[in-house]
Parts: structure tokens; sequence; C-alpha cells
């Protein structure tokens, strides 16, 4: 199935994909483009990013009804850990060249955030708290 029509309920771990981004090289520096069909499979209409993050800390924990994400370690290096009720993966980020595409419905958490670490997320929608599921019990539900 498309990614972009991969529905949260059932989709599992192996539709993570990392994937490269688009570099632009030049003599000054390097530059990264994220666009629809350029890499990633949806619009993004949110950009955040996580930063000054404790190396104990853990983030996320929870999953999403129908956002569909990009995450990058725009610098440093984490590790992201995917469930999605039945099957585990885990995928340490560490290049700004490369994105972790998630579909819906897969718990995360992420982990093991090194010093100065900043993860940039793109996300297919808004921010709504509706999509969120936080309670392992629900998420498994939802996946049965
Ligand atoms: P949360 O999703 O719990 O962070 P993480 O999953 O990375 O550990 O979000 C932390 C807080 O930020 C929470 O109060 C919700 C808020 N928030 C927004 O207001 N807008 C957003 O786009 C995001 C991602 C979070």
């Amino acid at each position: 199935m498309a990614f972009g029509i991969m529905s949260g309920a059932t989709s599992n771990v192996e539709h993570a994909q990392l994937t490269e981004l688009n570099r632009i090289r030049t003599e000054v520096g390097d530059l990264v483009a994220c666009e629809k069909g350029d890499g990633i499979p949806f619009d993004p209409v949110r950009a955040y990013y996580l930063y000054d993050v404790p190396d104990t800390a853990e983030r996320g924990g929870h999953a999403h009804r129908e956002l569909q994400q990009l995450i990058v370690a725009v610098s440093g290096s984490f590790k992201v850990v995917l469930s999605d009720g039945v099957g585990k993966k885990e995928v340490m980020l560490r290049k700004p060249t490369e994105g972790l595409l998630l579909p819906p419905g897969l718990w995360r958490t992420l982990e093991d955030f090194s010093g100065g670490a900043i993860c940039l997320v793109l996300a297919s929608h808004g921010y709504e708290a509706a999509d969120y599921i936080r309670d392992w019990s629900e998420f498994l539900s939802f996946k049965s």
C-alpha cells in the first residue's frame, strides 16, 4: 500500500522508512530541501523541533491516529523506538540528510539524545490533541 494512504490501524513497523533527503551542496555549505514528492509523500503543514533534551529523557510515548511525520536529526543523534503492538523496531538517526518517515499508527519513543541534538519533525497535519493515543491499552485496541 502506498505510504500516503496507509491506515493507522493496519500499519506496522516495517512501514517506517528511512529516506535519503534532497541535499544541495554548495561551496558555502549544504542545504536540505523537503517538499511533497521530493523525499516525502505528504504535504508538510507543520514543523516543530526538540532541542536541549537531557540525555536521560524519553520523549514521545504515544501514537497518532492519522498523522504522518518525517523525523530528522538535523544536529546530533537520538534513537527512535517504534512499536505496532506486536513488532518493534529501533532506528538511530544521526545524519541531517536522512529522514525517518512514519506512517500513522505506530507507538514511538525518542531516546538517547546526544548533547546538542535537534530533532526536526515535519507533520502532515496541524496540532490536534485528539489525534494522539497516549494510553498503551487504547493503542492496542486501536491496532486490533
Ligand atoms: P508532546 O507531544 O508531549 O511532546 P513529545 O511527544 O515530543 O514528548 O508535546 C509537549 C507539549 O507541547 C504538549 O503540551 C503539547 C505541545 N505541543 C503543541 O502545542 N504543538 C505541537 O505541535 C506539539 C508537537 C506539541
